[in-house]
C-alpha cells in the first residue's frame, strides 16, 4: 500500500520543535526539523549526502545545520554552503527542503511536489478562532499499524458501542444504523442515539439528571484528517439535528502521520463548548480519550499482526463497512493521480 504524498501531515505540534535537531521518521524518509533564530521551523533530510550520517547528529549553527562527520554545511533550503578544507561546493551537495506550515499551534509537513504545496489546502476549522470554543490539545500516539486501518477506524462509528464501553459508547447503540456518505474526498458517517443513558464521558462532563441524546458525526477527509463531532443533550430538550450546539458538543480531531508501512502517529487532540477557560477539564476529559484511544490502538495492532498472514478466506462484508469502502475508493483515485504516468499506463 502506498502513501498520498500530495498532502499536509501534522509533522508535530508546535511545541515540539526548537533549537535543537529532532529527528522524524514520515513515509520511511528521515527527516530532521529545527527552528531558525528567527523561529520559522524548517524540515531537511536527515541524512549527509557525504557519508550517510543523519544531520540530526550534527549541530546547528545559526540557520543552517553542520554535519557532525566532517562539517558539510546546509542551509534552511538544502543548499550546501561550506565543505571544510576545500573552496569547490559539488553540485550534488545538496539535501531536499520539504515545504512546512505551522499555523492553530501545529506544524504540517508537505510530502509531495514542492510546486503543489498550498497552505490553504492544510485542514483548519473556524471554530479554533470562535471564542464559543476553547482547543484542547491532546498526544501523539504510536500505533503499530499501517495508516489506513487506522483511517477505516474513524469513518466507522459502529465500533465505539463494543471497543469504548467506558467511555465514549455504550450498549444502547448497538444496533442503531449508521448513516453514511460522500462528499468530494470526504467520508461523512453518523449517527443518532436517541433517548439513552449517557455515556461515561457525558455523565463525567454533562451533568445530565436523566437521558440524552447522542450524536457522532465522524468526517474522514482523505487522507489523513478526521474530525468527530460527538456530543450529548437532555432528551426532554428534544434538539434537531443542527441544534447540536445546544448541548455538550465536542470536536475530537484526528491527524494521522505514517511514520512507515507497519507504524502511524496519530496527533490528537479537542475543542469543546464547555468549560472553556477550565483547563483541567480539558486535561481529564483527555484521560477519557487515552482510554479510548489505547482500546483503538490495541484493536488495530492485533489487526496488523493478522494481516501478515495472508487470509484464509474473503472478508465478510456488512453494511457499516460502506464508510471504510468509500474512503478505500477515494485513497485509490488520489493515488492514481499522483502515479507515474508509465505506471497507470502499465496498469491499463
Ligand atoms: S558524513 Fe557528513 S560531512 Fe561527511
Ligand atoms: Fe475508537
Amino acid at each position: 500500500m502506498t502513501f498520498i504524498r500530495n498532502a499536509w501531515y501534522v509533522a508535530g505540534w508546535s511545541r515540539d520543535f526548537g533549537r535543537s535537531l529532532t529527528p522524524l521518521t514520515i513515509m520511511d524518509e528521515d527527516i530532521v526539523v529545527y527552528r531558525t533564530e528567527a523561529g520559522r521551523a524548517v524540515a531537511l533530510t536527515d541524512e549527509c549526502p557525504h557519508k550517510r550520517l543523519p544531520l540530526s547528529m550534527g549541530k546547528l549553527k545559526g540557520d543552517a545545520v553542520e554535519c557532525g562527520y566532517h562539517g558539510l554545511t546546509f542551509g534552511c533550503d538544502g543548499k550546501c554552503l561550506r565543505v571544510p578544507g576545500q573552496s569547490n561546493l559539488p553540485s550534488s551537495a545538496w539535501v531536499r527542503s520539504y515545504p512546512l506550515h505551522e499555523a492553530r499551534g501545529i506544524v504540517w509537513i508537505w510530502m509531495g511536489e514542492a510546486e503543489k504545496a498550498d497552505p490553504a489546502l492544510a485542514f483548519d476549522m473556524p471554530e479554533f478562532d470562535d471564542p464559543r470554543w476553547a482547543p484542547h490539545y491532546g498526544d501523539a500516539l504510536q500505533l503499530e499499524s499501517h495508516y489506513l486501518p487506522v483511517a477505516d477506524n474513524l469513518c466507522d462509528p459502529a465500533h465505539v458501542s463494543f471497543v469504548h464501553p467506558t467511555t465514549l459508547g455504550s450498549a444502547a447503540s448497538e444496533d442503531v444504523p449508521i448513516q453514511c456518505e460522500r462528499q468530494g474526498r470526504t467520508v461523512i458517517t453518523s449517527r443518532w442515539i436517541k433517548d439513552a443513558p449517557p455515556v461515561g464521558f457525558f455523565k463525567a462532563f454533562g451533568n445530565f439528571g436523566g437521558n440524552v441524546d447522542r450524536w457522532h458525526y465522524y468526517y474522514m477527509h482523505a487522507p489523513n484528517v478526521a474530525v468527530i463531532d460527538f456530543g450529548s443533550a437532555a432528551a426532554e430538550d428534544a434538539i434537531g439535528e443542527d441544534e447540536r450546539d445546544r448541548g455538550v458538543r465536542l470536536f475530537a480531531l484526528h491527524f494521522l502521520t505514517p511514520v512507515s508501512e507497519t507504524r502511524t502517529v496519530d496527533h490528537w487532540m479537542h475543542l469543546r463548548n464547555i468549560g472553556l477557560d477550565d483547563e483541567e477539564m480539558g486535561a481529564r476529559m483527555n484521560e477519557q480519550f487515552r482510554i479510548a484511544f489505547a482500546e483503538d490502538k490495541a484493536i488495530m495492532e492485533a489487526i496488523q499482526q493478522r494481516e501478515r498472514k495472508p487470509p484464509a478466506r474473503k472478508p465478510v462484508r456488512i453494511a457499516i463497512d460502506r464508510g471504510p469502502n468509500f474512503l478505500r475508493r477515494i485513497i485509490a483515485e488520489m493515488a492514481a493521480e499522483e502515479a507515474p504516468r508509465e505506471a497507470v499506463q502499465a496498469a491499463g
